[in-house]
């Protein structure tokens, strides 16, 4: 038993360290206070026990964190929130904490079956980190672009080319656009480039509509309740959503790619991508995933050209994520697409 809630602990910590490092000092708070209470066997133990099986990419500290915070946006917690930012509150974290840990006690049963399903962060700001590799493709290609995203939650990261991108060396979109990054960039890709996409689709196992009440609650509860910034961008990439439809497919991402790569799309240049994704994947599935579009770029022509473009955790620096579009080294950013550092000469990485 204390080896399972020191496996649960360092989980929390861990994220807490993250929350620190990407600007959410309430969450960090509250996650060193979960993890102190779960290690005496407190109400946090109660919730947890039993997840310590799973791996430590199932991301369960930032689902706690997701669960209790659904729990606050609908209502069923009026104390909570009114300390938590994202509904109007102080989001001072001592003062928090003896209310969020009566919420643990409270709604134990709800807290754990909200547990059992997936994370389910749709982050829009990683659109500010992909969009160098889009421009590079169509620069490379001169085609319009036919983008397939998969592990695409809400798809939000479908819509980039509607969002607002504005750096010290320039800008990329439409001006009027509800969804504007303009802190994304310390070193910003060429914005000089023009790209047209043609043909958008995506899948995910667990899909949600953002267009739906429970869709936009769902991803709420999961930005960081005192990043009101995050939430801002959120709530203007759902009204973008609703102005562009598209079906984000309930399907696994290898056999989303096997179907959507198996012929050749000629005239268009096809961009295969995720972000965040691979760590949700299995060792089957990552196989399945590569040869599927390693086959499809064996099929590949100057005329359907086929890329591979993605923003994971880095293998360099824990901390940097990396951008790269089939084995090239792009730029790097921050978990969340903010910070990016594009590489003035990519071909030299
Ligand atoms: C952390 S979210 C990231 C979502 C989005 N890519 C982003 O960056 O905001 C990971 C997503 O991958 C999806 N996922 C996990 N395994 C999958 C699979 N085998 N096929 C399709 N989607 C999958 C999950 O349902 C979840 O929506």
């Amino acid at each position: 038993m204390p080896e399972a809630r020191d496996v649960l602990a360092r989980r929390l910590r861990r994220q807490a360290a993250w929350c620190s490092e990407l600007g959410s000092p309430l969450y960090a708070s509250l996650l060193e206070s979960a993890a102190d209470d779960l290690q005496l066997g407190g109400p946090v133990w109660e919730v947890l026990e039993g997840f310590d099986d799973e791996p430590g990419t199932a991301a369960l500290a930032l689902r706690f964190m997701g669960a209790v915070h659904r729990l606050v946006l609908d209502e069923t917690l009026p104390e909570l929130a009114r300390h938590y930012p994202s509904t109007g509150g102080e989001g001072d974290a001592s003062a928090t904490w003896p209310a969020f840990k009566r919420a643990v006690v409270d709604q134990r049963a709800k807290l754990r079956d909200l547990l059992g399903a997936g994370c389910q962060t749709n982050e829009v700001g990683r659109s500010a980190a992909l969009l160098g590799g889009f421009l590079e493709v169509a620069h490379r290609t001169h085609l319009p672009l036919r983008i397939l995203e998969i592990g695409a939650s809400a798809g939000l990261n479908l819509r980039w080319d509607r969002y607002r991108y504005e750096s010290s060396e320039g800008a990329w979109g439409d001006e009027t656009s509800e969804v504007r990054f303009v802190h994304s960039f310390e070193i910003p890709p060429a914005m000089n480039r023009s790209a047209a996409v043609v043909e958008r689709k995506g899948c995910d196992l667990q899909p949600v509509d953002p267009t739906s009440v429970e869709g936009a609650l769902t991803l709420r509860s999961f930005i960081w309740a005192d990043q009101l910034g995050r939430l801002a961008l959120l709530d203007g990439a759902i009204r973008v959503a609703s102005d562009l439809p598209i079906e984000v497919e309930p399907l696994d991402a290898a056999d989303f790619l096997q179907r959507e790569l198996a012929t050749r799309a000629e005239g268009v240049a096809t961009v295969v991508y995720h972000s965040v994704f691979m760590q949700y994947v299995d060792e089957a599935g990552r196989k399945r995933l590569e040869a599927a579009v390693a086959g499809a770029r064996q099929r590949a022509s100057p005329h359907a050209p086929v890329y591979h473009l993605r923003l994971e955790p880095g293998a360099r620096t824990e901390a940097r994520f990396e951008v790269r579009l089939d084995d090239q080294l792009l730029g790097t950013s921050l978990a969340h697409g903010t910070g990016v550092r594009w590489l003035e000469d990519p071909s030299r990485q």
